[in-house]
């Protein structure tokens, strides 16, 4: 077949091994793999290893090949590799592990791993050909495809027990094919250029004291990676934090105070399709900075504060209508109606309400609760969950309101 390296730069593919012969083709696999560019991790049921050497999948793919849930001292942590992963890709798919993934058994790393998978998961299968028409197979496979796992399906050929017929695993070149094709349908936002402010700012009092908040930007981070992983062109503007992200497609733009934030976000903002405005801004800022380091004296000290800019209203009052504007809102009260507020006075598309009275949810918290309402009348409720999944349920509505699916 004709054959045409894709650059994969930044894809992270999971390949899972079973106890098939075809498992010799998975070696040339990890090399086309890794030649465009992807990251390849390998996992391996314990009957696999008889049938492929770990150490030239190892040295392939460049990672350690996971094969044990647990060996003496580690333990491998599955649900990490299953929201590591763009696409995870059981090649090649045995009888019996396609049995297992369809009935929920989960007794190796690689049933767990797909049982925990948060990626596409595709699978290939390989087997000999009565065992690919026994109805039961047929039916396993058709459970998987209802749960939504892609089907690469055996092809017709030479069999390892010398029969010709249907069975055989597609080859390499096509399993790369197959991959970049879902890769490609993962893309939705390619060619979408995504503004998104993050973190706290920081107003200067003096050269050694600044007016502050909690904030991390864990969740402007969030949503950049994710939003960056689904194929957009992602800006960053990001107050001071010790966070940071490497990811493809993010390119980040480092700010101190609100002032810079604003210039800087009002500058990228008419080149972009959506603007995300996740940053916790100071709403004051001191009126005079003091160039020298203010000293103690008697008595009170006052500061004399201004407002700073507001930027979701700014570009709210400069938005097109091509330009989709979401804001967030953090309320200790009163949470509906604030939200709603801010939803039209600032002229939003969406606002994504963060409470909070919800025990585990806002600044410096791994996990996030929210409410989404938008300007079509939706308002959506969501459960206590990581950061990194609250930004996929933004985004998918974001997705289904800009109707790009
Ligand atoms: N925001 C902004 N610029 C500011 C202040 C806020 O862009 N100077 C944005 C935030 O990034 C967030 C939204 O406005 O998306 C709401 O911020 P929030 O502080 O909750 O609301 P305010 O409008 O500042 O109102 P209040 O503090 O009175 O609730």
């Amino acid at each position: 077949i004709e054959f045409q390296a894709l650059n994969m730069k930044g894809k992270k593919i999971l390949i899972a091994i079973t106890g098939s012969i075809a498992a010799y083709k998975i070696p040339q696999l990890v090399r086309l793999l890794i030649k465009s560019g992807a990251e390849v991790q390998i996992i391996m049921t314990p009957k696999a290893k008889e049938f492929v050497s770990s150490l030239v999948l190892g040295t392939l793919s460049k990672r350690a090949v996971l094969i044990d849930m647990f060996d003496e001292s580690t333990w491998s942590n599955h649900v990490m590799l299953g929201r590591w992963a763009d696409v995870m890709l059981v090649a090649p798919a045995s009888c019996n592990t396609i049995a297992k993934m369809a009935n929920g058994l989960c007794d190796n790393l690689v049933l767990a791993t797909y049982l925990s998978a948060t990626c596409k998961v595709m699978l290939a299968a390989a087997m000999d050909e009565d065992m690919w028409h026994h109805p039961t197979t047929k039916n396993n496979l058709q459970t998987l495809r209802n749960n939504n796992v892609e089907i690469i399906d055996a092809q017709h050929g030479e069999l390892a027990s010398g029969l010709i017929g249907m069975g055989r695993m597609a080859e390499p070149e096509e399993l790369l094919q197959e991959i970049q094709k879902q890769l490609n349908k993962t893309q939705i936002l390619a060619g979408k250029k995504f503004l998104i402010t993050a973190g706290p700012t920081y107003e200067n009092l003096d050269p050694v004291r600044f007016i502050g908040n909690y904030s991390t930007g864990k969740m402007g981070i969030a949503l950049a990676n994710h939003i960056a992983s689904l194929g957009a062109e992602v800006h960053l503007v990001l107050g001071p934090t010790h966070l940071s992200t490497q990811a493809n497609g993010v390119t980040t733009y480092n700010v101190k105070s609100a002032d810079e934030m604003y210039k800087q976000a009002v500058g990228l903002f008419s080149k972009c399709t959506v603007a995300i405005l996740s940053a916790a801004v100071a709403d004051y800022t001191p009126k005079n900075v003091a160039t020298n380091k203010i000293k103690k004296a008697d008595g009170t000290l006052n500061l004399e504060l201004t407002k700073t800019k507001d930027i979701l209203k700014h570009l709210g009052s400069i938005k097109t209508q091509k330009q989709i504007l979401v804001g967030f809102a953090l309320e200790s009260t009163d949470g509906k109606n604030y939200a709603l507020k801010k939803l039209n006075e600032k002229n939003c598309n969406m606002i994504v309400l963060n409470s909070l009275q919800d025990a585990g949810a806002g600044f410096a918290h791994a996990t996030n609760k929210i409410c989404i309402f938008d300007n079509k009348g939706a308002e959506i409720n969501f459960d206590l969950k990581p950061k990194e999944t609250v930004a996929q349920d933004i985004i998918q509505h974001l997705i289904s309101y800009a109707k790009w699916k």
